[in-house]
């Protein structure tokens, strides 16, 4: 489905949107779109406050960082990785798979 103009993407960089019921945010990170689940695994922050470096997306809480390719957290920090979802850039719309974002 459909979620953000890829040009808005670009400007701010970081968009929010809700998928099947899932809070998610899309990222314009080292020039591609990446899809990333919005809290943070650690301690619950709201990432989309975060800022990104690097192809790395830090948090705002705790200074965390997350590998944006696979979603690894930096080392030495307790957590799981964070989720990444499939996306899509057709034309001037970023696509995400809802189907996806529904499984556990
Ligand atoms: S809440 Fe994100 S690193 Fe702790």
């Amino acid at each position: 489905m459909p979620v953000c103009g890829l040009s808005r993407l670009i400007s701010q960089t970081i968009v929010c949107a809700r998928v099947t019921g899932v809070d998610l945010m899309l990222v314009w990170s080292e020039g591609r779109a990446v899809a990333c689940e919005r809290i943070c695994p650690h301690e619950q922050a709201d990432l989309s406050a975060g800022h990104l470096s690097g192809g790395r997306l830090f948090c705002p809480r705790h200074a965390a960082s997350f590998d944006l390719r696979n979603g690894q957290m930096s080392y030495g920090w307790p957590g799981r990785p964070l989720r990444l979802y499939p996306v899509r850039v057709r034309g001037d719309q970023v696509w995400i798979d809802a189907a996806a974002i529904a499984m556990p």
